[in-house]
């Protein structure tokens, strides 16, 4: 192992999603542990700004076109890294959607949609870079999961049902891949505004509510997830697979359904 058990240099890692949002914020962590990066959007010209800004720090940044809901997108996407960089050490399978609405009105276009992006999707980017990682007989994969790997919430069942299958999906990888060097865990985040969610938090009174309700009492900041990402990129975690890690603020205790049975003032 390293000296510095968090260091990247000389690694490539490949985010999804890396437009806007939380996949801008996992690239620049890992750029700033020393890794270049492959950088995906459905639209590689919304890569440009991002790819100048990692390249002022010092890094390398290669810019692909990906869809997750297109299995040839996938599969030249795959060519493309491979041919750009030789090997792609670390994959964050960041790219997401939500359709946020009550279960009673979800359309089967609604479900496919979330699904077909979240898990299907997920699936097949990571399958498509582990052959590739089986070559070198290395690999770091990190699924990006959410509090709704683990818990249920009204309004979001199809969300739910593929962050649920994205934590699923992970053990499953972590037991067919581990005999190649391939590592695959999921990163949780909590709530975390972004793009995805901001129409919620223009609700102040319901910031205030969930902010009251997450043990430290504020809800996440996207670099709240820089360590966690770097720590499952790097040699760090070398012997964890498999796992779902929950950045959350706390919310996993079980602290939101304190608004059901407040616990009595002593
Ligand atoms: N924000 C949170 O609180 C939170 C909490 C837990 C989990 N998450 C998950 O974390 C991930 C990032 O969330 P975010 O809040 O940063 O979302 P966001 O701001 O909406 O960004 C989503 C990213 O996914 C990409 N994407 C969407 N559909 C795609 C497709 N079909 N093919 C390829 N790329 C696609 C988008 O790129 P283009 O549109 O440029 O293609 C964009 O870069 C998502 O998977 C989300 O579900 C978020």
């Amino acid at each position: 192992m390293s000296k510095n058990f968090f260091d990247l240099t000389g690694q490539v890692a490949l985010v999804t999603g890396a437009s806007r949002g939380l996949g801008q914020y996992f690239a620049r962590a890992l750029a700033r542990a020393g890794a270049d990066l492959i950088l995906t959007s459905r639209k590689q010209e919304d890569l440009a700004s991002f790819v100048a800004e990692i390249e002022a720090l010092g890094r390398k940044a290669t810019p692909l076109a990906l869809d997750v809901r297109d299995q040839g997108s996938i599969e030249r996407m795959a060519v493309a890294a491979e041919e750009a960089v030789g090997q792609v050490h670390i994959l964050v399978n960041n790219a997401g959607c939500n359709a946020r609405k009550p279960a009673l009105d979800v359309s089967w276009d609604d479900w496919n949609f979330v699904l077909d992006t979240n898990l299907r999707g997920s699936f097949f980017v990571a399958q498509n870079l582990a052959r590739r990682m089986v070559k070198h007989g290395y690999g770091r994969i990190i699924n990006i999961g959410s509090v709704t790997s683990v818990f249920g919430y009204a309004g979001l069942a199809p969300y739910g049902a593929s962050r649920g299958g994205v934590r699923q999906l992970t053990m499953s990888l972590a037991d067919d891949w581990g005999r190649h060097g391939i590592t695959v865990n999921c990163l949780a985040p909590g709530w975390f505004r972004t793009e995805q969610n901001k129409v919620l938090y223009e609700d102040k009174e319901w910031v205030a509510y969930l902010e009251d309700r997450i043990p430290v009492k504020r809800a996440g900041q996207p670099h709240d997830l820089d360590g966690a990402v770097v720590f499952l990129a790097s040699e760090a975690s070398r012997y964890i697979t498999g796992q779902t890690l929950l950045v959350d603020g706390g919310i996993s205790t079980g602290a939101m359904r304190a608004t059901v049975a407040k616990p009595p003032k002593t």
